[in-house]
């Protein structure tokens, strides 16, 4: 389908700017939950902003295929004046043909009794195939989020695979974490959930992830004066976040879905935009070596974004030896996967892995 959007009056320079421009976007696992969730999400404005046009790339397995030409007649359906056209198939080089940005939910579940080497085997083949598609038809500009568990060491095994792109390019999600340790001390203070900032999410998306409140604030003041609970900053607040994903399947019986998609919105629309002056957030990104991490581990960091696309590690931030000890087990986590990963290959020199978390 193809459609025109509405003229649009009285636009700043920026605006302006968006308003000339198309983002290709390709959604993998496109039939799932968390898609079903996000393309509301991405159809609205709510990623790219207001003025940004859509063309929608749906991509699943040929089982799933019927069910994406659903998804297609909803999204003609919703009337969304910025998407402009939609196509949907099972073949990666068909669908990431000129790509911009290509969010990757989609993965083989964990089964029950299933090995985490086995889940790896299973989504490493499924990531191989997707980077060497990536490489040969995206374009070489293409941002890439990975979602799908294990999100750090599926993401590098697509940048492994896709080496004309640049590793700058490749982000995994743990946002999602990052929203929650905000929530979390949101419940404990009750103070406004915009007056917090700066938490960390260190490491891998998995049960090892050290959310880190040291350089955090709340109404401009350091989070551990406002909570005033020590024991509760270095024990249950840390074991929460790392065991939300398994307590939200406790309760509903399947992974977090509509709070997922609602991670990937913000991701994206940060890594676009921009985050806030004097804020930063939470992203899986490619170490260059920044606090000790080895160089090439897709690792999360706190990230500062630039307008479109861009973004840098937080640099000089004081690691006191809690904080070490729990970010070296998260490390030697995301080292064991990647050697796991890459055993039945040449290991890459730079690289990394995590354990599935939901
Ligand atoms: P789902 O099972 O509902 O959907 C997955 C979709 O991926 C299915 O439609 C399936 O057909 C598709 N798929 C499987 N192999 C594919 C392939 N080779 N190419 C394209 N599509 C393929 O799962 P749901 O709930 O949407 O979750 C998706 C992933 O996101 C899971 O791996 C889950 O563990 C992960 N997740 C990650 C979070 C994070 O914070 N990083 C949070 C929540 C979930």
């Amino acid at each position: 389908m193809t459609r025109k959007s509405d003229p649009i009056k009285k636009l700043t320079p920026e605006e302006k700017e968006n308003v000339t421009k198309t983002l290709r976007v390709c959604v993998t696992g496109a039939a799932g939950q968390i898609g079903y969730a996000f393309l509301p999400l991405i159809s609205n404005g709510s990623v790219f902003g207001p003025h940004v046009k859509i063309q929608l790339r749906l991509l699943d397995i040929p089982a799933a295929v019927k069910a994406l030409e659903g998804l297609s007649m909803e999204l003609h359906d919703g009337a969304y004046p910025l998407l402009e056209d939609v196509a949907f198939g099972s073949d990666p080089e068909e669908m990431f043909k000129d790509c911009d940005v290509v969010v990757f939910i989609g993965g083989f579940p964990r089964k029950q009794g299933m090995e985490r080497k086995e889940l790896l085997s299973i989504n490493g083949n499924i990531f191989k195939t997707q980077g060497k598609a990536l490489d040969k038809v995206a374009k070489k500009t293409v941002k890439c989020l990975v979602v799908a568990n294990p999100a750090n060491t599926n993401c590098l095994i697509l940048q492994q695979n896709a080496p004309s792109i640049p590793k700058e390019n490749f982000t995994c999600l743990t946002r999602l974490d990052h929203n929650r340790a905000v929530s979390q001390l949101w419940k404990k203070t009750n103070m406004p959930l915009y007056s917090i900032k700066n938490v960390i999410i260190w490491g891998n998306h998995s049960s090892t992830q050290y959310p880190d409140v040291n350089h955090g604030t709340i109404a401009e003041k350091p989070i551990k004066k406002v909570v005033e609970d020590e024991e509760w900053l270095k024990g249950a607040f840390i074991t929460k976040i790392q065991k939300r994903g398994a307590e939200i399947i406790e309760y509903r019986g399947s992974s977090s879905v509509f709070s997922a998609a609602n991670a990937i919105k913000d991701h994206l629309r940060d890594w676009y935009h921009g985050t806030e002056p004097g804020t930063w957030v939470s992203m899986g990104v490619v170490s260059d070596g920044s606090y000790g991490v080895p160089k090439g581990l897709v690792f999360s960091f706190p990230c500062i974004c630039k307008k479109h696309f861009e973004y840098e590690i937080v640099q000089g931030l004081h690691i006191d030896p809690f904080s070490q000890e729990k970010i070296n087990i998260t490390t030697k986590e995301l080292e064991e996967e990647r050697d796991e990963a890459f055993a039945e290959e040449k290991k890459p020199q730079e690289a990394a892995a995590g354990e599935q978390k939901e």
